[in-house]
């Protein structure tokens, strides 16, 4: 029997010459699998045609933008997971369920490898295949562009001598992969990181330097994840969609950052990311008023390595797993509404309530009605500063000497 491969298919240039190209060098068969995570365009009958069109022996969409949201976006979001402070992890989570959609293909079809677009420099290599090694093992990777010398003039040079249909003639300088919890831009003009980035990079974000009239929302959570928007419920992908739609047209969630590849390099990378940034800074504030101290501090040490992981295309690790468990355990009070306004790129918060607050205004007012004993506070701190204390008194005998 024929060797089946499955490929990741995005219907551009690249993965459409991938299908021949891939036939070619190795004799096999390919099986094109698109995966919807909201990245919007064409729609994804297009796509299968074109896979269909340019060689493949099958072409299977999976839809998996409620599943993005519900199993990806949301433990993101209940992390408040920002990779080096800044990135919410657009690309990154979405390559795992991808990668969960391509090893079922390879069952279904009976395909003994698996293959995908990324090039041999960047991250989403080392997240497709580690995730591939954990679900499926014994499934072989091939990446065409790495593996098999696909150049872009290659491809254009294949897809003309092929009569693929497909557009060769449009250039697009950047190299962009979107979804709906962000939009991820890098090449071309950006890679000299003085260079501002130009107005034609955006796509999610209107223009924050002239918004429109500030847009006041309230955001309601249960357990971490939001459940309504002005008092109107939501499943999380359209808290996300309209949040998009939303803070994005008040320019919210523009990112530039030079970030720390996997493999040692550093790149620059414009994000757009108007509804992950504005739920996130909801959920931070709802946590403010709701998670318990001690917990809060340890948690946000915990999101950085979450976050770490994610990156790292560690996603399916035993370590990410157990991570998951404690930022689940945290979330159980995290529910109440958040009010913000969006308006000139910032998603500001001006109210929070909550049935499960740690907030007791007779413990914080200034007031009368005051119940705090301020007495209690001479003590604390007189044993609070003892050991610090007990160190300096020795430091100042010991350099008297
Ligand atoms: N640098 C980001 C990451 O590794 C995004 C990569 C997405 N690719 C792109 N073509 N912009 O998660």
């Amino acid at each position: 029997m024929t060797e089946r491969i499955v490929l990741a298919y995005s219907g551009g240039l690249d993965t459409s010459v991938a299908i021949g190209w891939i036939g070619e060098a190795t004799g096999a068969e390919v099986i094109a699998v698109a995966v919807d995570v909201g990245q919007g365009g064409e729609s994804l009958e297009t796509i299968r045609q074109r896979a269909l069109g340019c060689g493949a022996v099958e072409a299977y969409v999976a839809d998996a933008s409620d599943e993005f949201a519900n199993e990806y976006c949301m433990p993101t979001l209940k992390t408040n997971a920002l990779y080096q402070g800044h990135y919410p992890l657009v690309s990154a989570i979405s390559r795992p369920v991808i990668v969960k959609h391509l090893v079922k293909a390879a069952r279904e079809f009976g395909a003994t490898t698996v293959a995908h677009g990324c090039t041999g420099k960047g991250n989403d290599q080392v997240r497709f295949e580690v995730g591939i090694q954990t679900l499926g093992p014994d499934l072989k990777c091939i990446a065409p562009v790495r593996d098999l010398a696909l150049t872009r003039d290659k491809a254009i040079a294949f897809a003309e001598e092929k009569g693929l249909p497909i557009e060769t003639t449009k250039k697009n300088p950047y190299s962009i992969d979107q979804n709906v919890w962000g939009r991820a831009v890098e090449t071309g003009y950006l890679e000299d990181i003085w260079n501002a980035p130009t107005k034609d990079i955006y796509d999610y974000t209107a223009t924050p330097e002239f918004p429109p009239a500030p847009d006041e929302v309230t955001i309601s959570f249960e357990a971490g994840v939001p459940v309504a928007i002005d008092g109107v419920r939501v499943t999380p992908l359209q808290a996300i969609k309209e949040l998009n739609r939303r803070a994005g047209a008040q320019g919210v969630g523009r990112i530039d950052v030079v970030e720390d590849r996997l493999v040692g390099i550093k790149s620059r990378e414009i994000y757009e990311a108007p509804g992950a940034m504005a739920l996130i800074t909801a959920h931070k504030h709802l946590e403010d008023i709701t998670v318990e101290r001690e917990q809060a501090r340890f948690k946000a040490t915990v999101g950085q390595r979450w976050a770490e992981l994610v990156y790292d295309g560690q996603w399916f690790s035993p370590l990410k797993r157990s991570l998951d468990a404690f930022i689940e355990d945290t979330q159980k009070y995290v529910t109440g509404d958040i009010r913000m306004t969006l308006h000139g790129g910032q998603a500001v918060v001006n109210g929070r309530r909550s049935e499960t607050s740690l907030y007791d205004f007779d413990l914080a007012t200034y007031d009368t009605g005051d119940t705090f004993d301020q007495s209690m506070a001479r003590g604390f701190i007189e044993l609070w500063g003892m050991s610090a204390k007990v160190a300096s008194g020795r430091d100042i005998r010991v350099a008297g000497k």
